[in-house]
């Protein structure tokens, strides 16, 4: 039986991958700073632990294990990346996370380790233009991300490359593009605007109106959950280390996005462009790699995942809404 070690399972895409682990018949440690607040507890061992502290990392990355997931990171969409107020506890805790899980692997003989980086780590000026955005994998340099965020994924890849070439270690890292789906975060500022717009719709009142950040014209793929956790899968049972895109070519803008809730939703509803975060203009995932080393890419119908979702969060709304207020 395999085991691994997923590090952010008590986060959304960590918890999938657990489920994702088990199903296959894996032996599956889990750690996070935090419970899995959406039921996906399902690993055989769970430790409530600080991955900031190297005598964690040293704890519960064991010598009998097969493979590392790395998802443990300080992340948020964009009212949590993209305001500033957040970038050095964001560079501070996901480095050192990442630091001592890599530290701990080589020192126990670890060799396989899957690392989630972001497109955030793409530069800027290829992404001012909201119809012809460009994300391809040898894009990436001369470096010049748009946050914080992305600058310390970009380090972070180059860091896990490091091990690879020094320690042994066998890297797989994937740019996750925007993912989303059930268990996802979906209030709290936090959350990512797909899971956003869900839960302002699901809230509306029919023949109100919803907010929506920008002038609705800047684009965006988003991958829904069980997608990326099959190209996780995918990549880590490869050969190629990647950095490799993960992540949907079906480019929408944040209004068409909007009405597309909104219709699923039925009701009848208008949308207000207000200001806020925005981050890039444009982005969208470039499968082209991915679809060269793996002879797979992504290919779930955005409406698809947006149906799930959005009654998975109405029914995180309801809950929320009826649970009764303490005196
Ligand atoms: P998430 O916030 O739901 O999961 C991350 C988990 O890491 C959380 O449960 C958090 O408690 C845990 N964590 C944070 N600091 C920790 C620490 N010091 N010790 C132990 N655990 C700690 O986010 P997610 O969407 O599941 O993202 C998983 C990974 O994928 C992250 O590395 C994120 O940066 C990356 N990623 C996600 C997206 C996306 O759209 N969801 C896009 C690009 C990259
Ligand atoms: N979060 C959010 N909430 N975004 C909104 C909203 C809203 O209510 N309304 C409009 N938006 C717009 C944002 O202004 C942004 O232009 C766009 O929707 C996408 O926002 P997010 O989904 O929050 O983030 P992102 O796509 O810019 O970046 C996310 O994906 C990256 C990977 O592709 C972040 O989660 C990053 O952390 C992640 O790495």
């Amino acid at each position: 039986m395999k085991k691994a070690l997923v590090c952010g399972a008590g986060g959304f895409i960590g918890g999938h991958l657990v489920n994702r682990l088990k199903s296959e018949g894996y032996w599956v440690r889990g750690v996070d700073i935090k419970e899995n607040e959406y039921d996906n507890n399902n690993s055989d061992e769970f430790v409530i632990g600080d991955l900031r502290d190297p005598l964690v990392a040293s704890k519960v990355v064991t010598a009998d294990l097969d493979e590392i997931y790395q998802l443990a990171a300080d992340m948020g969409g964009a009212g949590f990346v993209f305001t500033g107020t957040n970038d050095a506890a964001i560079m501070h805790n996901s480095v050192l996370c990442n630091l001592n899980i890599l530290e701990a692997a080589k020192d126990k003989g670890v060799r396989r380790i899957f690392y989630s980086s972001s497109a955030c780590m793409y530069p800027e000026y290829n992404q001012m233009d909201p119809n012809n955005p460009k994300c391809s994998e040898e894009s990436a340099y001369p470096a010049a991300p748009d946050s914080e965020y992305g600058w310390e994924k970009l380090f972070s890849e180059r860091l896990f490359l490091a091990y690879q070439k020094n320690h042994g270690i066998e890297a797989r890292i994937a740019r996750f593009h925007n993912i989303f789906g059930p268990q996802g975060t979906w209030d709290g500022g936090r959350e990512k605007a797909p899971a956003a717009v869900c839960r302002k719709v699901a809230m509306a009142e029919d023949g109100g109106s919803i907010e929506i950040w920008g002038d609705g014209q800047q684009t965006r793929s988003f991958l829904i959950v069980d997608e990326c956790v099959d190209g996780i899968r995918r990549l880590m049972n490869s050969d190629f280390s990647g950095p490799v895109n993960l992540g949907s070519e079906e480019m929408i803008s944040l209004n068409d996005f909007a009405k597309m809730v909104i219709d699923i939703s039925g009701k009848n509803l208008t949308i207000n462009n207000i200001p806020g975060p925005l981050g890039v203009r444009g982005r969208n995932s470039d499968n082209h790699l991915i679809q060269e080393k793996l002879g797979w890419a992504p290919s779930t119908p955005l409406r698809k995942g947006v149906e799930k979702t959005y009654d998975w969060i109405t029914e995180q709304v309801q809950k929320k809404v009826l649970v009764p207020v303490e005196a």
